[in-house]
């Protein structure tokens, strides 16, 4: 196990257990697999910031007798992906500790490379989509999806909500992340040096007769509010008043009858080009 990196100790999100459920409760709202282009039995695929490992489990039961090997700087993240790919029988998927940086991995090894909902912590997204080139086949495709902050909306409106996610973004921003990469992806991908590069968003939307889905994103929501109230406080990003009006504002909207949430995301495709003297080498 290698000695924690520095941006680590800044990572946000950490890595308890309520952050690990409320990963796996991710999943389960957001999908597995689903946000990935085609995958086939047989290939091999490699997933950058696994987390706990939902994605990279769904996408083991889709692609075996191919292998998934999940990479995270966490230790705690992966002694737990690895405990429930066991119990739940996977033996086509491996967790493996290393920064995105550094996957640790030959050349041209993997049919595909992906992450979700980590090239906004990163400190070098353009770095990171390289590394997620160089380990790809050519003829391969590399996968970033992330969520879209500037354009979430809710019904009843909730302006507490949006001043306390603004104040999160700006908190994340000052940890070395990039609350707004959506609008940025398609241009790493191509300083990436990556070949064929699409970036599509898509619409999410939750309506007051999906409580489950309502109530799985408002415990998510609340959640990060939880992790990052002591630093929003700290560093006067908001006042202990808008917490309160946000959460207040939280509960009108799993109580409304007209509930209505809306999410985008953006998910950025490409190729490993042939020539790798195209790619970044700064
Ligand atoms: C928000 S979680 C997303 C997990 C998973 N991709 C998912 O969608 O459920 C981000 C994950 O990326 C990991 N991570 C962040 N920066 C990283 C880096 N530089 N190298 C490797 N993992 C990193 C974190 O430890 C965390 O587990």
């Amino acid at each position: 196990m290698s000695a924690p990196d520095q941006q680590e100790d800044h990572y946000m999100h950490g890595a308890d257990a309520a952050e690990q459920d409320r990963l796996e409760q991710l999943a389960v709202l957001l999908g597995g697999a689903e946000f990935l282009p085609p995958l086939n039995e047989g290939m091999n695929i490699i997933e950058f910031g696994c987390g706990t490992g939902a994605i990279a489990r769904d996408v083991a039961t889709r692609i075996a007798p191919g292998e998934v090997v999940g990479l995270d700087r966490q230790e705690a993240q992966l002694e737990t992906a690895r405990r429930i790919a066991s119990d739940k029988g996977l033996k086509n998927v491996r967790f493996k500790q290393a920064n995105a940086e550094n996957a640790g991995e030959p050349d041209s090894v993997f049919d595909a490379a992906y992450c979700r909902f980590v090239l906004e912590h990163v400190a070098d997204p353009v770095r990171v989509a390289q590394e997620m080139a160089r380990v790809v086949k050519p003829g391969g495709w590399v996968c970033a999806y992330e969520w879209d902050n500037s354009c979430g909306t809710l019904f009843p409106e909730s302006p507490a909500v949006k001043l306390v996610w603004e104040a999160i973004y700006r908190l994340q921003d000052m940890r070395g992340g990039d609350s707004r990469i959506t609008g940025k992806l398609y241009g790493i991908f191509k300083r990436a040096g990556l070949a064929n590069v699409r970036a599509e968003g898509f619409a999410w939307t939750i309506t007051a007769d999906e409580r489950n889905k309502l109530e799985g994103y408002v415990g998510g929501a609340r959640e990060i509010m939880s992790q990052t109230r002591d630093d929003l406080l700290a560093e006067k990003l908001v006042q202990p008043a808008d917490l309160s009006a946000a959460e207040a504002q939280y509960q009108l909207l799993l109580e409304s009858p007209d509930a209505y949430v809306f999410e985008g995301f953006c998910r950025a495709t490409g190729e490993p080009a042939n020539d790798s003297d195209s790619r970044r080498t700064d």
